[in-house]
């Protein structure tokens, strides 16, 4: 049965500003990075109510609630060590949250059957942050590898489609190379290519960009916008680059010691004046975030640390001190 979660129907992440109108834009219809010109946002592809998940007494995510908009792409930022990769994984389904509520497309996939639950994952293309080829298969075989499993296509289809996304990625003349003969930039296009193969609603990345010089990262970052845009997929980025952030996402959302801290649009992020929002998108060294990041002994309200006297943090001049103005 196909239902709509209860829109805010949690407490916890007041801050988070949800995505609620099902306005649906056509892709080309966009004014990147917010709301169409009638301030409507995409309907949400995927709803996430007060997420909880530990492992033992550490609690990894705490109460998370937002909404990734339908044909966007949705980066989700955060010191190392704060539940990006679980967060993900939870809405895969490869693990579990102890308690809130996932929506995917409609269906709220938490305590699902095997059976729904490996049907609903068929929606998602999934980058692992490594690529995750198979060392003893060329590219084409690699890319194609999600047809020959999950379909009954033949083989002049796989042929067309491994064609079609090689050639969007760039790796036409590479298809018969296996993965430990290409450079670590060709094996994330190559893992890009499959997990676009099967033409997915959704595909989600886990640190797409790690292990790549900035060169190869602006490269991505811009090869991923325009398979974006010419799939009108939704795109769900985890990232610790902020460059790539600004280039990518139209929506950001930081988690901050197993909290959220804000999920926004690119814009309203850019704007925050919230010192933990602050620093983390201009990378500066002082500020809330510490060399602790997690500070699991620290429970300290979000709230109270965002009320500190962090004024300091804007008199040192951070690394990147231009991207709040980009
Ligand atoms: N299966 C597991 N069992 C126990 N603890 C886990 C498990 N998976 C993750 N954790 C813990 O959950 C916390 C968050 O891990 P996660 O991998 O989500 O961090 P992350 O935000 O993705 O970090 P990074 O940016 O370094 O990739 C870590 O403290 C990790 O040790
Ligand atoms: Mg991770």
């Amino acid at each position: 049965m196909s239902q709509s979660p209860a829109s805010g129907s949690t407490p916890g992440d007041r801050t988070a500003e949800m995505p609620r109108d099902p306005s649906g834009r056509a892709p080309d219809d966009r004014s990147r990075g917010d709301q169409d010109r009638n301030g409507r946002t995409p309907e949400p592809v995927i709803s996430l109510r007060g997420v909880t998940k530990s492992f033992g007494s550490h609690c990894v995510l705490s109460d998370i609630t937002f909404d990734v908009p339908k044909g966007r792409t949705t980066a989700i930022m955060g010191p190392s060590g704060t539940g990006k990769s679980v967060l993900l994984k939870n809405i895969i389904g490869l693990l579990r949250p102890d308690s809130g509520e996932i929506w995917v497309e409609g269906e709220q996939i938490v305590g699902m059957r095997d059976k729904d639950l490996y049907r609903v994952r068929k929606k998602f293309g999934v980058l692992f942050q490594d690529g995750a080829l198979f060392g003893s298969m060329t590219l084409y075989d690699n890319i194609a590898f999600p047809l020959r499993e999950h379909t009954r296509k033949g083989e002049k289809e796989i042929r067309e489609l491994v064609h079609q996304n090689a050639e969007l990625v760039g790796l036409m003349d590479h298809l018969t190379k296996l993965p430990g003969e290409v450079s670590g930039g060709m094996k994330k296009r190559a893992g890009l290519a499959r997990a676009m193969v099967m033409e997915p609603d959704i595909v989600l990345f886990d640190e797409p960009d790690s292990g790549l010089d900035p060169v190869r990262v602006a490269y991505l970052d811009d090869l991923v916008r325009r398979a974006q845009e010419e799939t009108g997929a939704t795109f769900f980025i985890i990232t610790h680059n902020i460059p790539s952030v600004m280039r990518t996402a139209d929506y950001i959302g930081i988690l901050f010691r197993s909290k959220l801290v804000k999920f926004a649009s690119k814009d309203d992020m850019k704007q925050s004046d919230n010192p933990i929002i602050r620093q983390f998108l201009t990378g500066r060294a002082k500020g809330p975030i510490g060399m602790d990041e997690m500070a699991e002994a620290d429970d300290t309200d979000l709230e109270e640390v965002a009320q500190r006297d962090w004024s300091e943090m804007d008199e040192e001049p951070g690394i990147n001190e231009d991207i709040l103005t980009v």
